[in-house]
């Protein structure tokens, strides 16, 4: 007999996670499978669109497989495919896609295409299950760094986004920059506990007063100048304290910038989201910022914040009754901006 609950399969491969989730309705989490590509990934110090692709091709089956037997469920009780269609590696996005479809058309049922960035929101609906929008949220991921005022939980209004590097991609760039490889974010994070991070004063890149937007180029580039500088004066760099002062000039702009944004939305609760809200240090400097603020700070588990089935699936559930199925005609979109929704109508008209 078919499971009575309204059961989400979510799939997600956007880059080098193949994972994959059952829900029940939209923030139950019954199962929640990832198969990593790190160690894969580790040797050549950085993801490789080819590899990551091939490695989802041999692992998204099982991936499924083993998310539907956590569930004590098959197939035939799935009553929504939700998948990632954008932003992404476009190697990587069309092996969940094709799975995904593969899925919906062997079973006659809904297909929803999710953007990526609605996703990592969603996260917050898993683990807060009071919370509803609308509500300010910054998002920084490996791909993305933006300020948005989530509108509903599929509609947002882009406040802010970075004009070059994405606060984990200055990480992950950085920590190649001290040898300390990929992935670099949880290794910067790891090693700036033990440096100081007043040592090195690396400059703070604000933009013009009142923007939203970020840069982190700059800071990247200071890093490099500093390494080079104290390479040729013959002086052995410190690595704790330049991962602590790049990540204090990192998170101390991620932090001011959310709380101006927050003041003027008259915003009274900030959502993170994203691999880099994993960060210890900007989960307490937010924390306390918005305590002294009195604004209430959602943050994600951890293993929420970077790349999950779970909140494809939380975030696929809510657009299916928002804007229904975009069926078989979903496609790959690997630049997908960060407030877009994909709609597709039976002719296979894309619009977004
Ligand atoms: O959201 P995510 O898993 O994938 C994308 O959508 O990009 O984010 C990955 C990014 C990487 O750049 C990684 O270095 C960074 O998040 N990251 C961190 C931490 N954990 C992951 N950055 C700083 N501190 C961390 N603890
Ligand atoms: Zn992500």
């Amino acid at each position: 007999m078919k499971d009575n609950r309204f059961l989400t399969l979510a799939i997600e491969s956007s880059c080098d996670e193949t994972a994959a989730a059952v829900l029940s309705g939209g923030r139950d989490v019954l199962s929640d499978v990832v198969s990593s590509q790190i160690e894969i990934h580790e040797k050549y110090g950085g993801v490789v669109p080819e590899i990551a692709s091939r490695h989802h091709l041999t692992a998204v089956n099982s991936v499924i497989d083993e998310a539907l037997d956590k569930a004590g469920v098959t197939l035939d009780d799935i009553d929504l495919v939700g998948v990632t269609c954008g932003p992404g590696l476009v190697g990587s996005l069309v092996i969940g896609i094709a799975a995904a479809k593969a899925i919906a058309m062997a079973k006659n049922i809904p297909l929803v295409g999710v953007n990526h960035m609605y996703g990592h929101v969603s996260s917050n609906f898993i683990q807060y299950k009071e919370l509803e929008p609308p509500f300010l949220s910054l998002i920084v991921s490996g791909g993305h760094t933006s300020l948005v005022y989530m509108e509903s939980y599929t509609s947002c209004r882009v406040l802010g986004s970075t004009r070059d590097d994405a606060a984990g991609e200055a990480y992950d760039k950085v920590a190649r920059v001290i040898g300390l490889g990929y992935p670099g974010g949880p290794k910067i994070d790891r090693l700036a506990k033990e440096g100081d991070p007043e040592a090195i004063h690396f400059k703070r890149v604000y933009l013009e007063k009142g923007s939203f937007d970020f840069s982190f180029s700059g800071i990247k580039t200071g890093v490099l100048n500093y390494v080079n500088s104290q390479k040729q004066a013959g002086r052995d760099i410190n690595a704790a304290d330049v991962a602590a002062g790049f990540q204090e000039a990192v998170v101390e702009v991620l932090v001011n910038k959310a709380m101006d944004a927050a003041e003027m939305t008259g915003s009274d609760s900030i959502v993170i989201a994203g691999g880099v809200a994993a960060n210890d240090r900007l989960r307490k400097e937010l924390a306390s910022a918005c305590d002294k603020k009195n604004i209430k700070l959602y943050l994600p588990e951890k293993r929420l914040c970077t790349d999950n089935a779970s909140m494809i699936g939380c975030a696929a559930y809510y657009k299916y009754q928002a804007m229904g199925s975009d069926g078989l005609y979903l496609d790959a979109y690997p630049s997908l901006p960060v407030d877009a929704q994909i709609k597709i109508t039976g002719d296979g008209e894309t619009s977004w």
